[in-house]
């Protein structure tokens, strides 16, 4: 799929694959060195974050696991709440592991702040973060995120991994919608 598929659903790119592409390789080499020795069990959070597993775990040189959590926030409408529903636990005993997040963007922060307090307090004996995007703008919790791919504005944006109603998962870079799409 590239942007001709998506006719005038897209506004703005913002982050295109092959920016993608590079950044990834960048923060790969950043994550093999730091872990180096170490087993790594690298923890997606679905949906969103599958395009960016796939491609930064292949990136890598290292052996590392792989593992997947569904989370929700409960509250009203779109916004976050930080009040989080596990959908889909992990399969892993994470006593005494090296776990890195692997996200897709980080908006209010409260999830992932939550999901970094949950799995610490599952024994883990390190617990980061690495997201592909993060909005600055709308940080409600401040959150130690140790690899980010991108900063991007506080727009909602869709693409690689990221949705409108389960639509442009598929899109190979990140862009913001046309406001026809919403209405
Ligand atoms: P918080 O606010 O807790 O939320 O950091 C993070 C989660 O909210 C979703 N999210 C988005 N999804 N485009 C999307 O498709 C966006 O611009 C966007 N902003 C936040 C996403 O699931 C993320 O994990
Ligand atoms: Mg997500």
């Amino acid at each position: 799929m590239d942007a001709k598929d998506l006719g005038s659903d897209i506004e703005r790119i913002l982050v295109t694959e092959e920016e993608i592409k590079a950044r990834l390789a960048e923060l790969a080499e950043q994550i093999d060195a730091d872990y180096a020795g170490r087993d790594v069990l690298l923890v997606g959070v679905l949906k969103g974050a599958v395009m960016v597993m796939a491609d930064l775990a292949r990136s890598l040189r290292s052996h590392v696991e792989m593992d997947w959590m569904a989370v929700s926030s409960y509250g009203s409408g779109t916004k976050s709440s930080g009040v989080v529903r596990i959908l889909k636990d992990l399969d892993t005993d994470l006593t005494g592991r090296d776990v890195l997040i692997v996200e897709d963007i980080i908006d209010s922060g409260l999830t992932l702040s939550w999901l970094v307090s949950n799995l610490r307090s599952r024994g883990a004996n390190s617990v980061e973060i690495c997201t592909l995007l993060r909005k600055p703008e709308a940080a409600k919790v401040e959150i130690d995120v140790k690899y980010v791919g991108f900063d991007v504005p506080n727009e909602f944006v869709i693409g690689y991994g990221l949705d409108y109603a389960e639509k442009y998962r598929n899109v190979p870079f990140v862009a913001t919608l046309a406001p026809h799409v919403y209405s």
